[in-house]
């Protein structure tokens, strides 16, 4: 199981002579900050490029960048004058520096907005699914008295999800002071032979979804990628070293990774928040009696300790979620119009020592 550190601030920096072309490309290619830090010989911050500055046809980004623009020092109170910054509407990302002029992070408009969000808010998020598992996981975490905690994506490709996950795990361990690790567990190689009907090979093929690992790891901040075939690495990911599931995506469209990650459920108590919300990205109707939603209902058949739920697909989002009186306070559990939202269930352990822990 090989587990890569990431390197977040070094995907957005270019030097002066590096070609505009790349900046723009990085700029469009990323779902989280459309800027590009421009720097000189000693890595100092000299210019940015935003969507503003594409246009034109120059060769290089030191001619392209913005030499006029907002930065803030990595020790000021980068969410209060961020949200001037914004509210006079200038830009969507904004470099933290060090003394010295070096970017050290960069801080979105999105961020900030998601800070101050509340009941109902998501619908303006990317991907609001997303925001509602790290969200809800959290909010659970801290409830239930623990510190730290994991969330999981399987089935990463490019990392578009995974991005996503790691940047609302940011910003509600920021909010909320409970500590949030996150892994994306993928081969790299696609989708595997879907043998038997149980994988829908009418709807799935062979190396759909390949991508390399080193460029998506370079994207992230602090995900770490677990790299192998799922069916494996799943087996022997639960230690005492990671801290315990709040919240898995599951995004592996075929029935034999979906089974070996609910395997990975019947782990002991103590790798596992009382509650685990879950998401599931491929129910569809005409795939109720094959991958992801029989693997959750063959599961359900066996386990009388633990139930995924609900187990059927299209659903109401309210009924989506537990009634458990410990969670109706919560303000990430909450309905809203996207078609996501009926995908999300939770997976219910009966007997967890901390279920009457407030
Ligand atoms: C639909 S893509 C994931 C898309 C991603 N979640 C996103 O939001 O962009 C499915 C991914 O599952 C991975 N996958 C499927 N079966 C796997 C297995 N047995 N082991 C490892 N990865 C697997 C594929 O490599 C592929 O990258």
């Amino acid at each position: 199981m090989e587990i890569y550190p990431p390197d977040f601030v070094a995907y957005f920096v270019m030097h002066e002579n590096d070609s505009y072309y790349e900046a723009a490309y990085k700029i469009s290619r990323h779902n989280q900050f459309h800027i590009v830090l421009v720097v000189d010989d000693y890595g100092k911050l000299v210019g940015i490029i935003t969507k503003n500055e594409l246009r034109g046809y120059p060769k290089t980004a030191g001619e392209a960048c913005n030499r006029k623009f907002p930065f803030i020092y990595k020790q000021q109170d980068r969410y209060a004058i961020a949200a001037k910054m914004f509210a006079e509407d200038i830009f969507d990302d904004i470099p933290i520096v060090d003394d010295d002029m070096h970017p050290v992070d960069i801080l979105s408009r999105f961020q900030v907005f998601i800070r101050h969000a509340t009941f109902g808010n998501y619908v303006a998020c990317d991907r609001p699914h997303y925001a509602k598992l790290v969200g809800a996981a959290v909010w659970e975490a801290k409830n239930k008295g623990y510190d730290s905690i994991s969330v999981i994506e399987f089935g990463v490709a490019g990392g578009a999800g995974l991005r996503l996950m790691e940047f609302y795990a940011i910003e509600f361990e920021r909010l909320y002071g409970v500590k949030v690790d996150v892994y994306g567990f993928d081969s790299g190689e696609g989708l595997f032979e879907p043998i038997g009907y149980r994988n829908a090979p009418q709807s799935w093929s062979t190396g759909w979804f390949q991508f390399d690992i080193d460029k998506v790891q370079r994207t992230l901040r602090r995900a770490k990628l677990v790299v192998g075939d799922i069916c494996q690495t799943s087996k022997s990911f639960l230690t005492d070293d990671i801290a315990p599931i709040g919240a898995i995506a599951v995004d592996v469209d075929t029935y034999d990774p979906t089974v070996a990650i609910l395997d990975m459920l019947l782990g002991a108590d103590k790798y596992f928040l009382p509650l685990v919300y879950m998401y599931f990205d491929d129910i569809m109707a005409d795939l109720e009696f094959q991958c992801e939603t029989l693997a959750i209902k063959d599961f359900n058949a066996k386990q009388n300790l633990m139930k995924i739920s609900p187990e059927g697909w299209n659903l109401s989002p309210h009924g989506c979620w537990t009634s458990s009186s410990a969670l109706t306070d919560n303000p990430y559990i909450c309905s809203d119009d996207s078609e996501e939202m009926k995908l999300m269930k939770t997976l219910v352990r009966f007997n967890h020592s901390r279920i009457s822990l407030k």
